[in-house]
Protein backbone atom coordinates (compact mmCIF):
# COMPACT_ATOMS: atom_id res chain seq x y z
CA UNK A 1 0.00 0.00 0.00
CA UNK A 2 1.95 3.48 -0.91
CA UNK A 3 0.71 6.93 0.46
CA UNK A 4 -0.65 4.73 3.35
CA UNK A 5 -0.21 7.80 6.21
CA UNK A 6 -2.87 9.88 4.64
CA UNK A 7 -6.50 10.45 2.78
CA UNK A 8 -7.59 7.26 0.54
CA UNK A 9 -3.95 5.34 1.44
CA UNK A 10 -4.80 5.72 5.16
CA UNK A 11 -8.87 4.20 5.01
CA UNK A 12 -7.70 1.55 2.90
CA UNK A 13 -4.50 0.23 4.80
CA UNK A 14 -7.46 0.49 8.11
CA UNK A 15 -9.82 -0.81 6.21
CA UNK A 16 -7.41 -4.05 4.84
CA UNK A 17 -6.12 -4.09 8.21
CA UNK A 18 -9.45 -4.51 9.68
CA UNK A 19 -10.03 -7.64 7.53
CA UNK A 20 -7.24 -9.11 9.16
CA UNK A 21 -4.47 -8.23 6.43
CA UNK A 22 -0.81 -7.91 7.09
CA UNK A 23 0.71 -4.51 5.80
CA UNK A 24 3.80 -3.24 4.30
CA UNK A 25 2.82 0.46 4.20
CA UNK A 26 4.53 3.25 2.25
CA UNK A 27 5.19 6.72 2.71
CA UNK A 28 8.02 9.33 3.41
CA UNK A 29 7.35 10.67 6.56
CA UNK A 30 9.26 8.43 8.90
CA UNK A 31 7.81 8.76 12.64
CA UNK A 32 4.03 9.25 11.05
CA UNK A 33 4.54 5.84 8.79
CA UNK A 34 6.18 4.14 12.04
CA UNK A 35 2.59 5.74 13.95
CA UNK A 36 0.12 4.88 11.80
CA UNK A 37 1.82 1.37 11.75
CA UNK A 38 1.96 1.15 15.21
CA UNK A 39 -1.62 2.17 15.63
CA UNK A 40 -2.99 -0.33 13.07
CA UNK A 41 -1.11 -3.36 14.53
CA UNK A 42 -2.09 -1.92 18.16
CA UNK A 43 -5.97 -1.81 16.78
CA UNK A 44 -6.21 -4.83 14.72
CA UNK A 45 -3.54 -7.37 15.86
CA UNK A 46 -1.39 -7.61 12.45
CA UNK A 47 1.78 -7.10 11.57
CA UNK A 48 2.18 -3.84 9.47
CA UNK A 49 5.64 -2.74 8.49
CA UNK A 50 7.16 0.56 7.63
CA UNK A 51 8.54 0.96 4.58
CA UNK A 52 10.00 4.67 3.87
CA UNK A 53 9.91 5.41 0.14
CA UNK A 54 10.20 8.61 -2.18
CA UNK A 55 8.22 6.96 -4.95
CA UNK A 56 9.01 9.95 -7.40
CA UNK A 57 12.77 8.91 -7.23
CA UNK A 58 14.01 5.75 -9.17
CA UNK A 59 15.97 4.24 -6.72
CA UNK A 60 13.28 3.79 -4.26
CA UNK A 61 10.46 2.67 -7.11
CA UNK A 62 13.01 -0.15 -7.62
CA UNK A 63 13.98 -0.81 -3.72
CA UNK A 64 9.93 -1.35 -3.41
CA UNK A 65 9.56 -3.55 -6.52
CA UNK A 66 12.80 -5.96 -5.18
CA UNK A 67 10.80 -6.25 -1.84
CA UNK A 68 7.03 -6.81 -3.72
CA UNK A 69 9.09 -9.31 -5.99
CA UNK A 70 10.17 -11.09 -3.86
CA UNK A 71 6.90 -11.28 -1.39
CA UNK A 72 5.24 -14.52 -1.30
CA UNK A 73 2.32 -13.48 0.65
CA UNK A 74 1.06 -10.72 -1.49
CA UNK A 75 -2.79 -10.91 -2.04
CA UNK A 76 -3.10 -7.04 -2.74
CA UNK A 77 -1.09 -4.11 -4.23
CA UNK A 78 -2.75 -0.60 -3.53
CA UNK A 79 -0.76 1.94 -5.71
CA UNK A 80 -1.75 5.16 -4.23
CA UNK A 81 0.53 7.83 -3.56
CA UNK A 82 0.16 10.98 -5.96
CA UNK A 83 0.23 14.36 -5.28
CA UNK A 84 -1.15 17.33 -7.97
CA UNK A 85 0.13 20.75 -8.53
CA UNK A 86 -0.58 24.27 -9.93
CA UNK A 87 0.41 26.40 -12.48
CA UNK A 88 0.57 25.73 -16.65
CA UNK A 89 3.09 23.75 -18.74
CA UNK A 90 4.76 27.19 -18.64
CA UNK A 91 5.16 28.46 -15.29
CA UNK A 92 5.06 24.78 -13.31
CA UNK A 93 8.08 24.24 -11.63
CA UNK A 94 9.80 21.14 -14.14
CA UNK A 95 11.50 19.33 -11.25
CA UNK A 96 8.17 18.53 -9.57
CA UNK A 97 6.52 17.91 -13.01
CA UNK A 98 9.36 15.03 -13.51
CA UNK A 99 8.48 13.93 -10.15
CA UNK A 100 4.82 13.42 -11.30
CA UNK A 101 5.45 11.71 -14.11
CA UNK A 102 7.85 9.19 -12.13
CA UNK A 103 5.32 8.74 -8.93
CA UNK A 104 2.04 8.23 -11.59
CA UNK A 105 3.38 6.66 -14.61
CA UNK A 106 7.01 4.70 -13.90
CA UNK A 107 6.18 3.66 -10.47
CA UNK A 108 2.91 2.48 -11.25
CA UNK A 109 4.51 0.39 -14.27
CA UNK A 110 7.24 -0.83 -11.90
CA UNK A 111 5.02 -2.04 -9.02
CA UNK A 112 2.07 -3.54 -10.73
CA UNK A 113 5.18 -4.98 -12.97
CA UNK A 114 6.55 -6.57 -9.55
CA UNK A 115 3.24 -7.76 -7.58
CA UNK A 116 1.89 -9.55 -11.51
CA UNK A 117 4.58 -12.48 -11.76
CA UNK A 118 3.96 -14.03 -8.22
CA UNK A 119 -0.36 -13.28 -8.18
CA UNK A 120 -0.25 -14.73 -11.58
CA UNK A 121 1.43 -17.78 -10.33
CA UNK A 122 -0.58 -18.12 -7.37
CA UNK A 123 -3.89 -17.51 -9.68
CA UNK A 124 -5.48 -14.80 -6.34
CA UNK A 125 -4.82 -11.38 -6.75
CA UNK A 126 -5.83 -7.12 -6.67
CA UNK A 127 -4.48 -4.97 -7.95
CA UNK A 128 -5.75 -1.53 -7.39
CA UNK A 129 -4.13 1.70 -8.71
CA UNK A 130 -5.88 5.29 -7.18
CA UNK A 131 -6.19 7.04 -10.67
CA UNK A 132 -8.66 10.19 -10.93
CA UNK A 133 -12.33 11.41 -12.66
CA UNK A 134 -9.50 14.16 -13.23
CA UNK A 135 -8.55 10.95 -16.21
CA UNK A 136 -11.48 11.86 -18.36
CA UNK A 137 -10.57 16.20 -17.99
CA UNK A 138 -8.40 17.50 -19.82
CA UNK A 139 -8.47 21.22 -18.18
CA UNK A 140 -5.68 23.63 -17.99
CA UNK A 141 -3.38 23.95 -15.10
CA UNK A 142 -3.57 20.62 -14.45
CA UNK A 143 -1.70 18.63 -18.28
CA UNK A 144 0.77 16.39 -16.31
CA UNK A 145 -2.06 15.31 -13.45
CA UNK A 146 -4.62 15.03 -15.82
CA UNK A 147 -2.56 12.87 -18.32
CA UNK A 148 -0.93 10.31 -15.51
CA UNK A 149 -3.66 9.80 -14.17
CA UNK A 150 -5.31 8.80 -17.77
CA UNK A 151 -2.12 6.48 -18.32
CA UNK A 152 -2.99 4.74 -15.07
CA UNK A 153 -6.58 4.36 -15.94
CA UNK A 154 -5.73 2.99 -19.35
CA UNK A 155 -2.91 1.34 -17.95
CA UNK A 156 -5.58 -0.73 -15.48
CA UNK A 157 -8.30 -1.10 -18.75
CA UNK A 158 -5.87 -2.78 -21.03
CA UNK A 159 -3.58 -5.05 -18.05
CA UNK A 160 -7.33 -6.41 -16.92
CA UNK A 161 -7.51 -8.01 -21.13
CA UNK A 162 -4.12 -9.39 -20.50
CA UNK A 163 -5.24 -10.68 -16.90
CA UNK A 164 -8.47 -12.60 -18.26
CA UNK A 165 -8.51 -15.87 -16.46
CA UNK A 166 -5.65 -15.17 -14.85
CA UNK A 167 -7.30 -15.06 -10.99
CA UNK A 168 -5.62 -11.16 -10.74
CA UNK A 169 -7.93 -8.58 -10.42
CA UNK A 170 -7.17 -5.15 -11.50
CA UNK A 171 -8.85 -2.22 -10.85
CA UNK A 172 -8.32 1.55 -11.40
CA UNK A 173 -10.03 3.39 -8.77
CA UNK A 174 -11.07 6.70 -10.05
CA UNK A 175 -12.71 9.01 -7.36
CA UNK A 176 -13.94 12.73 -7.59
CA UNK A 177 -13.41 15.33 -5.12
CA UNK A 178 -12.02 14.02 -1.83
CA UNK A 179 -11.70 15.21 1.66
CA UNK A 180 -7.87 14.07 2.41
CA UNK A 181 -4.69 16.49 2.50
CA UNK A 182 -4.22 16.09 -1.58
CA UNK A 183 -5.82 19.88 -1.72
CA UNK A 184 -4.58 21.31 1.19
CA UNK A 185 -0.58 20.20 -0.17
CA UNK A 186 -1.99 21.50 -3.74
CA UNK A 187 -2.76 24.53 -1.67
CA UNK A 188 -5.87 25.29 -2.92
CA UNK A 189 -7.95 24.56 0.36
CA UNK A 190 -11.12 22.61 0.13
CA UNK A 191 -13.14 26.01 -1.18
CA UNK A 192 -13.30 25.86 -4.88
CA UNK A 193 -16.12 22.92 -5.74
CA UNK A 194 -19.46 23.66 -4.02
CA UNK A 195 -19.87 21.38 -0.95
CA UNK A 196 -22.35 18.46 -2.85
CA UNK A 197 -19.35 17.61 -4.87
CA UNK A 198 -16.77 16.62 -2.15
CA UNK A 199 -16.67 12.51 -1.20
CA UNK A 200 -15.62 10.91 2.02
CA UNK A 201 -12.57 9.12 2.05
CA UNK A 202 -14.41 6.69 3.71
CA UNK A 203 -17.02 6.31 0.92
CA UNK A 204 -14.07 5.99 -1.93
CA UNK A 205 -12.46 3.00 -0.44
CA UNK A 206 -15.66 0.88 0.58
CA UNK A 207 -17.03 1.60 -2.61
CA UNK A 208 -14.04 0.04 -4.19
CA UNK A 209 -13.33 -2.78 -2.28
CA UNK A 210 -16.53 -3.91 -2.70
CA UNK A 211 -16.17 -3.64 -6.46
CA UNK A 212 -13.01 -5.69 -5.82
CA UNK A 213 -14.42 -7.83 -3.22
CA UNK A 214 -17.63 -8.69 -6.22
CA UNK A 215 -14.86 -8.80 -9.16
CA UNK A 216 -16.51 -6.30 -10.78
CA UNK A 217 -15.82 -3.71 -13.25
CA UNK A 218 -12.24 -2.67 -13.94
CA UNK A 219 -13.03 1.36 -13.68
CA UNK A 220 -14.33 1.82 -10.44
CA UNK A 221 -15.80 5.49 -9.68
CA UNK A 222 -17.50 6.03 -6.62
CA UNK A 223 -20.82 7.41 -6.19
CA UNK A 224 -23.81 8.72 -8.90
CA UNK A 225 -23.06 11.77 -9.38
CA UNK A 226 -19.72 11.46 -10.25
CA UNK A 227 -20.90 8.39 -12.09
CA UNK A 228 -23.45 11.26 -14.01
CA UNK A 229 -20.58 13.58 -14.34
CA UNK A 230 -17.73 11.14 -15.87
CA UNK A 231 -20.90 10.25 -18.50
CA UNK A 232 -21.00 13.94 -19.14
CA UNK A 233 -17.42 14.38 -19.80
CA UNK A 234 -16.68 11.23 -21.86
CA UNK A 235 -19.87 12.29 -24.24
CA UNK A 236 -19.75 16.28 -24.19
CA UNK A 237 -15.99 16.75 -24.47
CA UNK A 238 -16.18 16.45 -27.48
CA UNK A 239 -19.02 18.86 -27.91
CA UNK A 240 -17.46 21.72 -25.93
CA UNK A 241 -14.23 21.31 -27.58
CA UNK A 242 -16.40 21.87 -31.06
CA UNK A 243 -18.02 24.64 -29.25
CA UNK A 244 -14.55 26.60 -28.40
CA UNK A 245 -12.56 26.22 -31.02
CA UNK A 246 -16.26 27.77 -32.93
CA UNK A 247 -16.27 30.60 -30.00
CA UNK A 248 -11.90 30.88 -30.77
CA UNK A 249 -12.48 31.39 -34.39
CA UNK A 250 -15.50 33.97 -34.03
CA UNK A 251 -13.30 36.06 -31.94
CA UNK A 252 -10.20 35.84 -34.31
CA UNK A 253 -12.80 36.93 -37.18
CA UNK A 254 -14.58 39.66 -35.14
CA UNK A 255 -10.96 40.76 -34.02
N1 LIG B 1 -8.26 13.85 -2.86
C1 LIG B 1 -8.82 13.91 -4.03
O1 LIG B 1 -9.69 14.77 -4.30
C2 LIG B 1 -8.44 12.91 -5.10
C3 LIG B 1 -9.29 12.78 -6.21
C4 LIG B 1 -8.96 11.87 -7.20
C5 LIG B 1 -7.83 11.10 -7.08
N2 LIG B 1 -7.00 11.26 -6.00
C6 LIG B 1 -5.79 10.42 -5.95
O2 LIG B 1 -5.81 9.68 -4.74
C7 LIG B 1 -4.48 9.33 -4.38
C8 LIG B 1 -4.28 9.58 -2.89
O3 LIG B 1 -4.48 10.96 -2.68
P1 LIG B 1 -5.05 11.56 -1.32
O4 LIG B 1 -6.11 12.48 -1.72
O5 LIG B 1 -5.34 10.50 -0.35
O6 LIG B 1 -3.77 12.42 -0.90
P2 LIG B 1 -3.11 12.77 0.54
O7 LIG B 1 -4.16 12.85 1.60
O8 LIG B 1 -2.27 13.96 0.27
O9 LIG B 1 -2.17 11.50 0.85
C9 LIG B 1 -1.06 11.24 0.02
C10 LIG B 1 -0.29 10.05 0.60
O10 LIG B 1 0.74 9.71 -0.35
C11 LIG B 1 2.03 9.80 0.28
N3 LIG B 1 2.97 10.27 -0.75
C12 LIG B 1 2.90 11.43 -1.43
N4 LIG B 1 3.95 11.54 -2.27
C13 LIG B 1 4.70 10.42 -2.09
C14 LIG B 1 5.92 9.95 -2.63
N5 LIG B 1 6.63 10.68 -3.52
N6 LIG B 1 6.42 8.76 -2.24
C15 LIG B 1 5.74 8.01 -1.31
N7 LIG B 1 4.58 8.40 -0.76
C16 LIG B 1 4.07 9.61 -1.13
C17 LIG B 1 1.82 10.75 1.46
O11 LIG B 1 2.73 10.55 2.55
P3 LIG B 1 4.18 11.31 2.63
O12 LIG B 1 3.91 12.75 2.36
O13 LIG B 1 4.69 11.00 4.00
O14 LIG B 1 5.02 10.66 1.57
C18 LIG B 1 0.41 10.35 1.90
O15 LIG B 1 0.47 9.18 2.68
C19 LIG B 1 -3.56 10.14 -5.31
O16 LIG B 1 -3.04 9.30 -6.31
C20 LIG B 1 -4.48 11.19 -5.91
O17 LIG B 1 -4.07 11.58 -7.20
C21 LIG B 1 -7.29 12.13 -5.00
Amino acid sequence: MTGATAGIGHVFAQRLAAAGHDLLLVARDHARLEAVCAALAAAHGVAAEPFVADLSQDRDISRLADRLRTESRLACLVSNAGFGTRGTLLTADPETQRQMLRLHVMCTHELVSAALPGMTERRTGTVIVVASVASWSPTAGNVNYNATKAYQRVYCEAAATELEGSGVYIQALCPGFTYTEFHDRLGSGRTGPPRWAWLSADRVVDESLAQARARGAVVCVPSKRFKCIVFLLKHAMWVLGGLRQRYRRDRLRVQ
